[in-house]
């Protein structure tokens, strides 16, 4: 449970974050002044002593929680033996592709290993490209699919473009159901689905007639943890395969649990050809993949897709140890069931806070919009920050604000959260949002 012995930012924190200043670019996203000594489980120690409860994962990365004992032991053990031997092959590269493949859906039949979320996402649309005669990708506002130049293009939010230059050509953009302010200004399900017939009438105008891809992330994690609609994703895989185009489906965020399923796609009928997986794949230690079917994947010409530390033994130890894990002790179940407990308490939060607009989510990821009350829906980006920032002062880390808006705070703890830690880190945030509202 969290303990604060210093003020916040305690001294050593004060320090470091100054030679941050002086020798880091702030490139990256706008944290609070947490500077993170050791963490073990949802524990998060600080340079200074001080121990918070952990809403972040990392950013939804540690799912078996912070450095686990057996996940630890797991890591030494292989750092002993090797750590990179590139393409040439190993065992646990080749038992890391084995356990997940067991894992998928059975059309899901092979995996190519890289090392970030983004590695996954452009080797997911080259792929594409690469099995068919098309280049045009189709992808959704608010989207986000990483950073380096080809994902940030696909990506649908201006955040990572804006300043870099032209993106690359090919990709087409159409909104996504953000049902709490829909594009169209409809209410589901009276709305019948007009932001999927819409794809229709946003490809005649602006396809060149060599498409080959949609990619869509499971739920859009960085616009505000955007959930589609029933529906929505079969409407979408019907589209996909009247258009004989390739389904790409980004599960660098929400794979491993997170969800309450071990991947999301579980949640709906549908049968993506190509899944990008990452984050909590590796629990820690850097490790994303690309799966897919085989009459896909094999069409590949050889040293056309490798990657230096893709597959490396480190990492590919790590993942089956966190697969393991996660196993093991039922933390896909346990995300489910903490899922009602979270959305219980949310919701009734929701009945006394006005500015609470909006509460979305499954298993351990929910998003929590803010807005200066609920019938104008204004985003309330001040208050999104104080909130957060009143969480810190009383010991549970969030991370900075998310959305479309930039008023949308993310819940994402370890899976491994017990119930107590769960009602503590509830009842920390349930004050600070009463004191950061004026209640
Ligand atoms: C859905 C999704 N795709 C891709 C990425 C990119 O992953 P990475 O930061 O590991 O490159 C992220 C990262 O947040 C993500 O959430």
């Amino acid at each position: 449970m969290p303990k604060i012995v210093t003020n916040l930012p305690g001294p050593k924190a004060q320090a470091l974050l100054e030679k941050s200043r002086r020798f880091e670019p702030h490139s990256m996203s706008d944290q609070v002044p947490l500077v993170w000594d050791h963490a073990a489980g949802c524990v998060i120690t600080d340079v200074d002593g001080n121990e918070f409860l952990d809403w972040t994962s990392g950013v939804l990365v540690a799912n078996v929680g912070h450095c686990h004992p057996d996940y630890v032991a797991a890591v030494r053990e292989q750092a002993g033996k090797l750590f990179n031997c590139y393409d040439f092959a190993s065992e646990p590269r080749i038992l890391l592709a084995e356990k997940v493949v067991g894992l998928l859906p059975a059309h899901l039949d092979k995996l190519f290993l890289v090392t970030t979320g983004s590695d996954a996402t452009e080797a997911a649309m080259r792929i594409a490209r690469c099995v068919s005669d098309g280049w045009e990708i189709l992808a959704f506002h608010g989207a986000f699919h990483g950073r380096t130049l080809g994902a940030a293009s696909a990506g649908g939010s201006l955040g990572v473009k804006h300043g870099y230059g032209p993106m690359v050509p090919g990709f087409l953009h159409v909104p996504y159901p953000y049902c709490y302010r829909c594009p169209f200004g409809l209410e589901h399900p009276a709305c019948d689905l007009q932001c999927l017939k819409y794809i229709d009438w946003a490809v005649s105008k602006e396809s060149c007639g060599a498409m080959c891809a949609v990619i869509t992330e499971s739920y859009q994690g960085g616009a505000g943890s955007l959930i589609p609609p029933p529906g929505w994703y079969e409407g979408l895989e019907r589209w996909i395969r009247d258009q004989g185009l390739f389904f790409i489906f980004d599960e660098v965020q929400s794979s491993f649990g997170r969800t309450g399923k071990m991947f999301c796609m579980e949640h709906w009928d549908i049968h993506p050809d190509l899944v990008c997986l990452g984050k909590g794949l590796g629990s820690g230690v850097p490790c994303a993949a690309v799966a897919g079917r085989h009459e896909i994947l094999d069409l590949l010409p050889p040293g056309s897709m490798s990657s230096t530390n893709g597959g490396n033994p480190l990492s590919s130890a790590a993942a089956i140890a966190a697969i393991d894990i996660m196993e093991r002790e039922s933390l896909v179940e346990n995300a489910a069931r903490l899922g009602d407990l979270f959305r219980a308490r949310f919701v009734e939060m929701q009945r006394s806070v006005e500015q609470l607009g909006d509460v979305r989510g499954m298993g351990l990821v929910w998003g929590l919009e803010m807005v200066t009350d609920r019938k104008s829906k204004d985003p309330d980006r001040d208050l999104t920050k104080a909130v957060i920032h009143e969480c810190f002062q009383r010991g549970l880390a969030v991370i900075a604000p998310i959305g479309v808006l930039g008023n949308v705070i993310r819940v994402a703890p370890p899976l491994v959260m017990t119930e107590a830690e769960a009602n503590e880190s509830l009842d920390i945030f349930e004050a600070s949002l009463k004191a950061a509202t004026g209640r």
